[in-house]
């Protein structure tokens, strides 16, 4: 099964510190390291780490070329991103003591993208091919539309959330993934059994994973609900671990693993990407994901 990405490709600036600095506040940092990141990049990295066939499709600027190398490197296909005379999106990312980050993003050339480039990269998939997305780049609604009209399986990471993701046939969507935060954006509700409830009430036809970082991740199907506590680890940087989640979860939902078992290997992978710097530099391979679940007697 095909998986076309369209999504972001950032450089990360990735300043470590005591904290995240407070408004007002000036602080030294402690190191500054640039990572390849981006919603759209990670997710694509952790699909195919995963053991997917992806194809991403986006916008960089001649600035970041090693990001399609990169794609290149761990398998993504990379013939549908385009080299446009922009700066290429980039994030500035505090991450504290605590594993914590706060992350400010400059959009750069992922909003570059043009309706002629959604129509190029889209004639050549269709039904049996799925779509993933994320909220960092611009022609969201004009994908969303074409997409659905073709037949291609809709998956949304609504992340970040802003008033983009309210202009989007969101009705559409045949699985969201996202964190606590998105849940409260999209339903106004806090507590995860409502966040769940409304999804349900507002998108009957979707499937819905709420992840909640420590306290585990839900899987909710037309039918039934499963649930998976987080592995336990030392957090070193948490940048990019909903990322891995969302690669590690897709790619097991659509081997045809049960909802419990794919939550499980994409939980072991998060926590994996966790206890490592960076962002998509901390996903781990199938391999090592495998050798987690296979050690840990109580996720085996
Ligand atoms: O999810 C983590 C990513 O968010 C970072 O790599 C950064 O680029 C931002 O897009």
């Amino acid at each position: 099964m095909r998986i076309l990405n369209f999504g972001s490709l950032n450089i990360d600036y990735t300043y470590t510190l005591t904290h995240i600095v407070k408004p007002g506040e000036t602080i030294s940092s402690k190191s500054l390291q640039v990572f390849p990141g981006g919603k759209g990049l990670n997710q694509s990295i952790a699909l195919a780490r995963a053991g997917s066939e992806v194809y991403h499709a986006g916008c960089i600027g001649e600035d970041g070329k090693f990001l399609e190398q990169l794609c290149r490197e761990n398998g993504v296909h990379t013939k549908y991103i385009k080299t446009a005379n922009v700066r290429t999106g980039n994030a500035i990312i505090q991450v504290a003591d605590n594993g914590q980050n706060s992350i400010i993003l400059y959009p750069g050339s992922n909003r570059s993208i043009l309706k002629e480039d959604v129509d190029r990269v889209l004639e050549n998939f269709g039904e049996g091919d799925i779509l993933l997305l994320q909220n960092e780049i611009n022609q969201m609604p004009y994908i969303i539309e074409k997409a659905a009209l073709k037949g291609i399986k809709i998956f949304l990471n609504p992340s970040p959330y802003d008033s983009c993701i309210e202009d989007c046939p969101l009705e559409k969507v045949y699985m969201f993934i996202m964190n606590e935060v998105e849940g409260l954006q999209m339903t106004g509700k806090k507590d995860e059994k409502e966040i769940l409830k409304i999804m349900g009430e507002k998108y009957p036809r979707a499937e819905v994973v709420l992840t909640l970082g420590e306290k585990g991740a839900y899987y909710k199907t037309r039918c039934e609900t499963f649930y998976t506590p987080a592995f336990k680890v030392e957090a070193v940087d948490t940048t990019a671990a909903g990322d891995t989640f969302t690669g590690f979860f897709i790619h097991a939902i659509l081997e045809g693993q049960s909802g419990e078992k794919a939550l499980k290997n994409a939980a072991v992978a998060s926590s994996i990407a966790v206890t490592r710097k960076g962002a998509s530099s901390s996903i781990p391979s199938w391999e090592e994901v495998n050798k987690m679940l296979e050690n840990v007697h109580n996720y085996a």
